[in-house]
């Protein structure tokens, strides 16, 4: 385990000397399915995976608080080693930013509706987290979960923008046998609101198949309408693979905020 970037930089640029591919996976710890899923892909495809685990508090907005995050680093550590990571890094807040908040960071422009409008700032924190991540680990396979999609696009055309030597890969979400989409927030859902949180699962799966969006959005929120436990965010629909449609869907269930999102329609454009 690694709390000092220079210590980082050191391991991984010796391992690519020694000509291993270096595959990170970022994350914000509280490791679940996931991230093991990233991590074991990482592991068959990298001679070296390393695991970052830093709650970034310049994702965090307004009246959110990234002391009430969920934090274990022992268990992520265990996850991590268990499913094939080579190297866990995991730094202070004052490591990664000793002035405090940062004169420098990253906003990727043009993205500005559902997280975004949400949670004003968040994507600017991600950018410039993931900035001083790749900068860290060097060239690299960087592997991102699916689930967080917005946060996806925002990767890339930051990878793409600023030409990082970093090849961007995406994992698909990680369900619960219920259909609730793993994410370390699941772990602050009383039992009640946990019983209540496959909605948006079920809410996106009500949504596949039809290929007109208002269709869509409309049952989506009709869907969530349903448990009382749970006010919707948004419902939105974005363009899909295939000329067809990707769901997205955030929704808050007492003090937290869930997010969601499936391809729900495969209309091809040139069919
Ligand atoms: O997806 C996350 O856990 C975080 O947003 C990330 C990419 C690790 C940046 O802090």
């Amino acid at each position: 385990v690694l709390d000092r970037g220079d210590q980082l930089r050191k391991e991984l640029d010796a391992a690519r000397l020694g000509g291993a591919t270096i595959g990170l996976v970022p994350t914000m710890g509280s490791l679940h399915k996931g991230h093991a899923s990233l991590v074991r892909r990482s592991a068959a495809e990298c001679g070296l995976t390393a695991v970052t685990v830093f709650v970034n508090p310049l994702q965090f907005g307004a009246g959110e608080d990234p002391a009430r995050y969920p934090r274990n680093l022992d268990h992520d550590i265990e996850v991590a080693e268990a499913v094939g990571a080579d190297v866990v890094f995991a730094p202070p807040v004052a490591e990664m930013y000793p002035g405090g908040r940062p004169a420098t960071t990253v906003h990727v422009a043009g993205v500005d509706t559902m997280e975004a409008a949400s949670r004003p700032g968040h994507f600017d924190g991600v950018a410039t987290v993931v900035t001083k991540l790749c900068n860290l680990a060097g060239p690299c396979r960087a592997y991102f979960g699916e689930k967080d999609w917005q946060q996806l696009q925002v990767v890339r055309r930051l990878i793409e923008d600023l030409s990082f030597p970093v090849e961007v890969i995406a994992g698909p979400t990680v369900r619960e046998a219920d259909g609730l989409a793993c994410s370390s927030r699941n772990a602050l859902l009383s039992p009640a609101e946990r019983a209540a949180a496959p909605v948006l699962y079920r809410a996106l799966t009500r949504g596949a198949g039809e290929d007109d969006p208002a269709d869509i959005r409309a049952r989506m929120v009709a869907v969530v309408a349903e448990e009382p436990l749970v006010t919707l965010d948004y419902a939105e629909l974005v363009a899909g693979a295939h000329g067809g449609w990707r769901a997205l869907v955030a929704a808050r269930i007492g003090a937290v905020r869930l997010i969601d999102n499936m391809e729900v329609s495969n209309r091809c454009a040139d069919a």
